[in-house]
């Protein structure tokens, strides 16, 4: 299913954290799901059914006896329209309800009427989290198969600090947007972060990838049914569910871990930001001050990506291409040069690219090109992982 065939119903409940559902519809819209939003009573006094209506093009419901709206799209057909439902946020009182089975408002009435998959987003004040009543509420919504995304810790509303924050909106789309088949049994592998080549113990040439967008893109393939294989550099990242991480730290170390495992692989996507040198010799003692100039000799790293590509039998081949200018001949060059079959390019440098959360694509294979507009980086690597699951069939068949 294509996000544009996605029906998400939107359920919002009384928390300050409501506002952060105005970007989740915006983003679960932007990425080309059909977004129906219902309000409680409480989420009212956040935020206003009108923004929910400006955001999806779809009128908000709030209420259950609604005469005007049951005789547009009666809730019954609301039911059988979603395929998804996210709650979010979720507070305290909304999860209770639910676990209790009631039906005292439109969102719990259609919350139990529906077969399609429940998804929570609980944010709250941490001690009511962290309550037993509430623990024993998830436990037996998690076990009616209701799925709970975050909270988040740290600092609240409140003004105190810990467990109760609404997931990010980035967060809630992407994990929503990214179930499917696409891949499903296939073996990908993703290169991730930056590789460390050592100029002596304590120091080493490096760059600035944080690994965001290589673990969205394992997540997302993973989301679509395929085995993945991540190899990365180092990063703070959490390993995403279900993912095989090996974790490495130079170029040299990449190679070799993406090599011992290459020949069992369908798709291997270079995301990585592989260093194109490494100093000549990496001394084993620390080096120290001397002279007021210090010239290092580099050597050049291999290329993994373009030594993928160039194997008989290989993977289908995916690369990046980090531009600071001419973005399109770059990396028309880099899918010619490097006998890739697509490229990924982006902008990087001045905040674009590298560490932050979003980012914006332009997508170049030898019969074709697309856009995929800025955007988190989660639903931006949902967006890629569909488009090359398209263009690898067209190629295929
Ligand atoms: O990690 P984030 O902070 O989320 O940032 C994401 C990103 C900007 C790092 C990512 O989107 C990206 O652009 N990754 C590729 C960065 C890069 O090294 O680009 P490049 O144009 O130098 O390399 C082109 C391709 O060759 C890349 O697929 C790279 O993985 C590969 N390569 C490069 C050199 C080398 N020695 N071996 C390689 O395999």
């Amino acid at each position: 299913m294509t996000n544009r065939q996605k029906k998400i119903l939107l359920g919002v409940t009384g928390g300050i954290a409501a506002y952060k559902s105005c970007e989740l519809a915006r983003l679960l819209v932007q990425a080309g799901a059909s977004v129906r939003t219902v309000l409680t009573e409480a989420a009212t006094r956040f935020v206003t059914p009108m923004t929910f209506q400006a955001l999806t093009g779809n009128p908000a419901r709030t209420r259950l006896f609604d005469e005007d709206h049951e005789a547009a799209m009666g809730h019954i057909e609301l039911v059988r329209w979603a395929d998804q439902v996210i709650v979010a946020p979720a507070t305290a009182d909304f999860l209770a309800r639910l676990a209790q089975g009631r039906a005292n408002d439109l969102l719990t009435t259609l919350c139990l009427a529906t077969g399609a998959p429940v998804t929570v987003a609980p944010a709250m004040n941490h001690r009511m989290w962290q309550h037993p009543a509430t623990r024993r509420n998830l436990a037996l919504l998690e076990e009616m198969g209701v799925r709970c995304i975050g909270p988040d810790e740290g600092d609240q509303a409140c003004g105190e600090s810990g467990p109760g924050r609404m997931s990010e909106p980035g967060e809630i789309a992407a994990l929503l947007l990214g179930e499917g088949e696409l891949f499903k049994g296939r073996n990908v592998m993703v290169t991730a972060g930056p590789t460390r080549e050592a100029l002596d113990p304590v120091r080493y040439l490096s760059n600035r990838s944080s690994g965001r967008m290589g673990f969205a893109l394992a997540e997302a393939f993973h989301g679509q049914g395929a085995r993945v294989t991540l190899v990365t550099g180092p990063v703070s990242l959490a390993t995403p569910p279900g993912i095989e991480r090996i974790d490495v730290e130079s170029a040299q170390e990449m190679r070799d871990a993406v090599f011992e495992r290459i020949g069992e692989q369908d798709l291997f996507v270079g995301c990585a930001a592989v260093a194109d040198y490494r100093p000549e010799d990496s001394s084993p003692h620390k080096i120290k001050k001397s002279s007021d100039i210090l010239k290092l000799r580099l050597l050049r790293n291999p290329d993994i990506l373009a030594e993928v590509a160039a194997l008989d039998d290989g993977p289908w081949t995916v690369g990046f291409a980090a531009e600071t200018t001419d973005l399109e001949r770059h990396a028309r060059q880099k899918l010619e040069g490097k006998g890739v079959d697509m490229i990924a390019a982006n902008r990087v440098g001045r905040g674009l690219g590298f560490e932050v959360e979003e980012n914006a694509l332009e997508v170049f294979w030898k019969t074709g090109q697309q856009t995929l507009p800025q955007q988190d980086k989660g639903v931006l690597a949902r967006e890629l992982v569909a488009l090359i699951a398209e263009v690898m069939g067209k190629v295929n068949h």
